[in-house]
């Protein structure tokens, strides 16, 4: 039994002719699964958050292309990898900078590529085959790595989390939050700081939510609380999630990821990164070339429907932003803890 399957939500799930993916901008209110059934219901998913963290989008995205390949009525290896590059460019075109999407659309390419004799029906077995699996290899990740974070945690220990860096942002039990989970499933006493990560509070939403079912004591803070949290409670370590890795060690993440580092830095705490092979990018050198989502205005100008700013009003919103490698102390991923990144990651 995977760790995953002690939670009692499917963040993605693959039905046997169709995907259902947990509406995650209905949380915490509401438990409400969406079904999709075509490419562009799964891209729209992807872009409208309701499926959402980089691993997640990666598995989504791959069986994104097994629903649009699927009921195509396609003739011939010609017609077929004209639909497949429409596909991959519907999904590839919704979110830019977590890498995992990239990495699972090219997997799923490869599979077509590679198998390119065999009749056509085989080749959507094929593509089934893959996604299944990339979903299958990243709750093994979240796994190891929950068992390599959990070994840096004590008993007794206080950690501040950023985002959702948790199940409903992968296939498995989280990267971030995995850590936790396994910590406290080996029963070790640790307390939550989460961050309530504005603008669209993945932190409040979804991290206090995910935690609370399984009993992990979590207090909410809005990120501006963070400096004094660090200062006046006892902060034994950060840990975020990734959405890419660059080869150079830096990491883009959810935007307020790089104020915690800095604060991090400054109080002495140590800031730990939870990344799978999946999120790291081999092909950027530095995270200055890592592209960062802009997100629409309303995000910030509006609160749930309400405006908040007045009318006008000129708003700056990246989705992420770059942590500095030098302001990471490990990063945490399925092959162990390591200080530096390098090629081995990747092995
Ligand atoms: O915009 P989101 O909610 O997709 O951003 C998610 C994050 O920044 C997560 O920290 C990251 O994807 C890692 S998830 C294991």
């Amino acid at each position: 039994m995977l760790p995953s399957d002690k939670l009692n939500f499917k963040t993605i799930e693959w039905t046997g002719d169709h995907l259902k993916v947990l509406d995650q901008t209905r949380l915490p209110e509401e438990e409400v699964y969406l079904d999709c059934y075509g490419v562009e219901e799964v891209a729209s998913a992807i872009k409208d958050l309701k499926v959402r963290g980089a691993p997640a989008i990666g598995i989504a995205a791959a069986f994104g292309v097994v629903v649009g390949m699927f009921n195509q009525n396609l003739q011939n290896l010609k017609e077929y990898e004209k639909r497949l590059d429409h596909v991959i460019l519907t999904l590839a075109n919704t979110r830019p900078t977590a890498v995992n999407l990239f990495w699972a659309l090219k997997r799923m390419r490869m599979v077509v590529e590679k198998n390119k004799g065999e009749k056509l029906s085989r080749l959507n077995q094929l593509l089934l085959q893959e996604a299944i699996l990339i979903h299958e290899e990243d709750k093994r990740m979240c796994k190891r790595i929950g068992e390599f974070g959990a070994n840096l945690l004590k008993d007794g220990d206080t950690i501040l989390t950023h985002c959702n860096a948790g199940a409903l942002a992968t296939g498995g039990i989280g990267t971030a939050l995995g850590i936790l989970y396994t910590a406290f499933w080996q029963g070790k006493k640790i307390a939550v700081f989460a961050d309530e990560t504005r603008p669209v509070l993945q932190g409040a939403r979804l991290t206090v939510w995910e935690l609370q079912q399984q009993g992990i004591d979590v207090t909410l803070i809005s990120d501006n609380t963070a400096a004094s949290v660090m200062k006046d409670k006892k902060i034994d370590c950060v840990i975020v999630g990734a959405d890419r890795i660059a080869g150079n060690g830096d990491v883009a993440n959810k935007i307020g990821t790089y104020n915690l580092a800095v604060l991090a830095h400054f109080h002495k705490i140590p800031f730990y990164v939870a990344a799978p092979s999946s999120s790291f990018d081999f092909t950027l050198s530095h995270g200055k070339e890592i592209k960062i989502e802009q997100r629409s205005p309303e995000e910030v100008t509006h609160w749930f429907g309400k405006r908040v700013a007045p009318e006008g009003t000129k708003v700056y919103s990246p989705a992420f932003d770059v942590t500095p490698a030098e302001l990471v102390t490990a990063y945490i991923t399925e092959d162990g803890v390591k200080d530096v990144v390098n090629s081995k990651i990747k092995a």
